[in-house]
């Protein structure tokens, strides 16, 4: 049995979780920040940062009580080192650093972008990844950082296919609420809001996807892009008096239609890409992936004909069960850091992920 504690505070949430073997999440504590950086619309990265430090002890204590266990009884501290707000992560790489230097224990640097997508098997097990016939496995990971298309082998030899040029899906939701006035995190808001809209009402762009017979160059196949979608809703705001003056039904049929577009969009490309590439199975993780729509569409569009693993809602947004999850397979592979491991701001290129049964993951 290997128990490993899980550091998380990439960006607003500190986060600790014990987990044995992989996937039986014994504890699972999330401190959210939401409130402090709401009055600024997104996420302040030094306040962000003072939260973390304020919050960490407390939160790796709870995690521990929650598990009934004692840090002697901890095989290695994982901790999120990348990619991520610098600020923030120096709060969670420090604190495990102190944990797995003063313990005797070692440490583990994950990946926040391979632990999202590791999030979509906490609940149904490491056992599903085992199967081959799961291979090549088309993973959408769509969080506030990210929107990205990766393809899996069995092998855990991984590419990222598709990306976006310019916004992340969860910005696009976060910077249209911002424009409507609506608060942060935008996309919760905006999917409560969309529920009573009429998401035909209005036509906003689905970039990158030919729609309209606009040409997709080969290079943005399985790329995204956003940035055009904010503008389209800055104007549709414009013609209808500012941002604050959307208001009613208007307002929910303006909601819905944008929300529709991002679905729309990131299900089509998915589709896309699992056809081209050959995949069994679909991924979905992410902060983004709590948005029931997409979820459901999702669900139509693939788990008839395809492995469909949809990250738990609780999963989704930023936690450590993940992170702790994932850090068993580097724990498994002997894949430790050094104490002076750095925390990194952006996603190195990706070439494997750690948790497939015969995962290549740092012999090359
Ligand atoms: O994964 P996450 O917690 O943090 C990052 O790693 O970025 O994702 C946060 C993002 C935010 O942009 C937030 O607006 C979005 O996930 N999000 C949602 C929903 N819940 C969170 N987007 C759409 N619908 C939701 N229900
Ligand atoms: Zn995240």
């Amino acid at each position: 049995m290997s128990v490993i504690l899980g550091i998380e505070t990439s960006c607003d949430e500190t986060a600790a979780s014990i987990v044995v073997n992989g996937e039986d999440i014994r504890s699972n504590v999330v401190a959210s920040q939401i409130a402090k950086h709401s009055p600024y619309g997104g996420v302040v990265p030094e306040l962000a940062a003072r939260e973390h430090l304020e919050a960490i002890n407390h939160v790796v204590s709870q995690a521990l009580h929650d598990a009934d266990m004692k840090i002697d009884e901890v095989d290695a501290v994982a901790v999120t080192n990348g990619p991520g707000l610098m600020p923030a992560l120096l709060v969670g790489v420090s604190f495990a650093r102190g944990l797995a230097l003063s313990n005797d224990i070692p440490l583990i640097g994950t990946n926040h972008f391979l632990a999202h997508i590791y999030g979509a098997f906490l609940d149904c097990g490491v056992k599903e990844l085992e199967h081959e016939d799961i291979y090549p496995m088309i993973s959408l990971v769509v969080s506030g950082g990210h929107t990205n298309l990766v393809k899996i082998t069995a092998d855990g030899k991984a590419e990222v296919v598709g990306t976006t040029i310019d916004d992340a899906a969860g910005e696009a939701f976060d910077k249209g609420a911002k424009l409507l006035n609506l608060g942060y995190p935008g996309g919760p808001i905006l999917e409560r809001i969309a529920r009573n809209g009429d998401k035909k009402a209005y036509a906003f762009p689905r970039s990158l996807t030919g729609a309209g017979g606009k040409k997709v160059t080969e290079g943005n196949r399985f790329n995204f892009s956003f940035s055009g979608l904010k503008t389209a809703l800055l104007y549709h705001c414009d013609k209808l008096g500012g941002g604050d003056k959307v208001e009613g039904k208007v307002l929910e049929d303006s909601i819905a239609s944008y929300q529709e577009a991002i679905v729309d969009v990131l299900v089509r490309k998915t589709k896309d890409a699992v056809e081209f590439f050959g995949g069994k199975s679909i991924v979905v993780s992410g902060g983004v992936a709590c948005n029931g729509p997409l979820r459901e569409r999702f669900e139509m569009v693939f788990s008839k004909d395809y492995n469909l693993f949809l990250a738990p809602k609780k999963y989704c947004t930023d936690n450590a069960a993940m992170v702790a999850g994932i850090g068993f397979h580097y724990y498994q592979k002997e894949l430790f850091s050094p104490l002076d491991i750095d925390a990194y701001a952006r996603l190195p290129k990706i070439s494997n992920v750690p948790f497939c049964q015969s995962s290549t993951a740092g012999q090359e």
